[in-house]
């Protein structure tokens, strides 16, 4: 999926748990079209969410794409568990505190016949992800500190948006631009002017009253 049509993934780390199977539903009739799912271990931050049985078990609820951001160290050792549980993407983070070969990673995701994407914490520069850019199918760009929902949007996040978005032109790429953390009505609209085309955004669907008002919203109404 390349530029064009604006891909919105609820994050179901802001989902009612205790009715897993009606707020799936409720959020693919609202029109979601990919599902997030922040996975966690206490190490890579400071939370610890899902497992690979918890992708597994959504992934016998829906049809739509699994897109797994994994916050975890050694994501080379647990990317394949993912795959096999059901993920259709697979994102990592590029941070040394991850403990893994990247590149090397990338690959294996692929080759486990996911697509593969990087991401990088608010934190880092964007100099540390170019060097994979012609090898990833998806980057995202962190707009709050990973590890819990509900914070705020960092705008200054923007400018490596727009770097994706400059050089996923110049290196003739088709990799999505995915941003995530405090996405809402008011922030996904410069997500998008600055490049993004996948939004992902847990409490301003799911803390919404009504699940399709707020996906429509996200899309600018
Ligand atoms: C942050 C996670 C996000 C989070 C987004 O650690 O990666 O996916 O669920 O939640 P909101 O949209 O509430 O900021
Ligand atoms: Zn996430």
């Amino acid at each position: 999926m390349g530029p064009g049509k604006i891909i919105v993934a609820p994050s179901i780390l802001a989902a009612d748990i205790s009715h897993l199977a009606e707020e799936i539903v409720k959020v693919v009739a609202a029109g979601a079209d990919w599902l997030h799912l922040d996975i966690m271990d206490g190490q890579f931050v400071d939370n610890i969410s899902f497992g690979p049985a918890f992708v597994k078990t959504v992934r016998c609820l829906t049809t739509l794409p699994l897109d797994v951001h994994l916050m975890i160290q050694r994501p080379d050792h647990y990317a394949p568990r993912f795959a096999e549980a059901g993920a259709n993407s697979i994102t990592v983070h590029v941070e040394p505190e991850a403990q893994h070969e990247v590149a090397g990673t990338l690959r294996q995701i692929r080759e486990a016949g996911c697509r593969c994407g990087l991401t990088l914490n608010p934190a880092t520069p964007f100099d540390l992800v170019e060097p994979y850019l012609p090898n990833v199918d998806l980057v995202l760009v962190m707009t709050v500190h990973p590890g819990f929902g509900g914070q705020s949007f960092q705008p200054e996040m923007m400018a490596k948006v727009r770097r994706a978005h400059e050089l996923r032109d110049s290196l003739g790429a088709t990799y999505d631009i995915e941003v995530d953390g405090g996405i809402n009505a008011e922030t996904a609209q410069p997500s998008l002017e600055n490049g993004a085309n996948v939004l992902v955004a847990g409490t301003a669907i799911f803390r919404a009253p009504d699940y399709a008002t707020a996906i429509r919203g996200l899309r600018g109404g």
